[in-house]
């Protein structure tokens, strides 16, 4: 049974419960007005900093460098809040190391073909970072670069606005893209995100959230015992560089059918070629309402052991799942703990992989006067 949300938080306020990280319980169920702090300086002497935002029970804290959710704390139904996504509490291993642990994702989200694609008959090469291929913008994506950040506080939300300017020839991709990313936290807890995008040359785009969810609490073990569900029937099988084949496959009779809620760990020791490349779920889901004008539900996840849930809902017509394979024990995240394969998983609501050169995927080119806007929810429960 899931609790109303605000109807939780407040008896847990009330017992005394919500103290944290985030310092006090003045305000368990409203808006907070975004603080910001110093986290740290890159290399040239770059300020980089922390703010940190509350509202509905849900608590943020959001880097100026790359977007990054450092943390995000939900509450448990008994009210006992951990933070549930994977990080850093430094600035130089978010630097030295990241497998884009809570990032924005840009120019372009997950892989393009040996980092090449042609528009309007004219070839582009693009940064190569991933074998052969371009993943998540390039060497310096958006996830490497400082963005402005402003606080705001509007009726019963409160959020950042987060700014971004790629120049025109940025990790080859052409034309200048003016970026802006708002996330929002509403007043019952969920955590909003809109990205907007215009361009001054025709280009490809699809941004997205790199978020690690592990809703038992980060350094807390494997995910394989959360259970998920994705209104998908198909998803993009992909190639031994995890490159989309162009081919849209049911999911129905494979390990890759979510369409009912299982646990992750059910399934992904199966022998399927598709789990050999990607070792483990590095897969995206062809969502099956496709791309819509407002958030509709796609995904939910759960955590038996503490009842927390998360609840997705995009305009986007794909979703990669991505159950955490390349996590291999060497990074220690910021609770102190190592973090080792399976003890995350991501849901990066995009566009489909390879776009630019899939003709029958969903289009990802944004011309001069178009503005790029998408939209995903992330809902809490308990
Ligand atoms: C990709 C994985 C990649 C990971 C980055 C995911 O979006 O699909 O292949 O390893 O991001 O750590």
């Amino acid at each position: 049974m899931e609790l109303n949300r605000r109807t939780v938080i407040a008896g847990a306020a009330a017992a005394g419960m919500a103290a944290t990280a985030f310092g006090g319980t003045a305000h368990a169920t409203g808006g907070r007005k975004p603080v910001k702090e110093l986290f740290g300086k890159l290399a040239d002497g770059t300020k980089v900093y922390r703010w940190s935002l509350e509202n509905g029970g849900t608590r943020m804290k959001v880097l100026s460098y790359g977007g990054i959710v450092q943390a995000l704390e939900i509450p448990d139904s008994r009210g006992r809040y951990r933070n549930v996504s994977l990080g850093f509490d430094n600035l130089d291993d978010y630097v030295a190391s990241s497998p884009y642990f809570g990032a924005l994702i840009g120019r372009y989200g997950n892989r393009i073909a040996k980092g090449r694609f042609t528009l309007d008959g004219k070839d582009h090469q693009l940064s190569v970072n991933d074998g052969d291929n371009s993943l998540h913008g390039g060497a310096q994506g958006f996830d490497k670069r400082v963005w402005d950040v402003e606080p705001f506080s509007q009726g019963s939300d409160v959020g950042l606005r987060l700014y971004y300017t790629g120049v025109d020839g940025e990790m080859g991709y052409p034309g200048t893209l003016r970026s802006k990313v708002t996330y929002t936290l509403t007043r019952d807890g969920d955590w909003r995100i809109d990205y907007e995008a215009t361009t001054d040359k025709a280009t490809v785009v699809n941004l997205t959230s790199h978020v690690y969810w592990n809703l038992a609490g980060e350094g807390s073990g494997s995910i394989y015992d959360h259970e998920l569900s994705i209104a998908a029937s198909r998803y993009t099988p992909v190639d031994s560089g995890l490159i989309p084949t162009g081919e849209l496959a049911k999911v129905a009779g494979t390990p890759f059918d979510f369409r009912r809620s299982k646990a992750i760990g059910r399934d992904i020791r199966v022998a399927h070629q598709q789990l050999l490349y990607g070792k483990g779920i590095d897969h995206n889901w062809a969502l099956d309402k496709g791309i819509t004008s407002t958030p509709e539900h796609v995904a939910t996840l759960r955590d038996p052991s503490s009842g927390r849930t998360l609840k997705i809902a995009t305009t986007e017509p794909g979703l990669q799942f991505y159950s955490g394979n390349f996590l291999d024990g060497t990074l220690v995240g910021t609770g102190g703990s190592v973090y080792r394969q399976g003890d995350a998983l991501c849901l990066e609501t995009q566009h489909f992989p390879d776009s630019p050169n899939q003709p029958s995927f969903p289009s990802t080119v944004l011309r001069p006067g178009q503005t790029y806007r998408t939209t995903t929810v992330h809902s809490f429960g308990a």
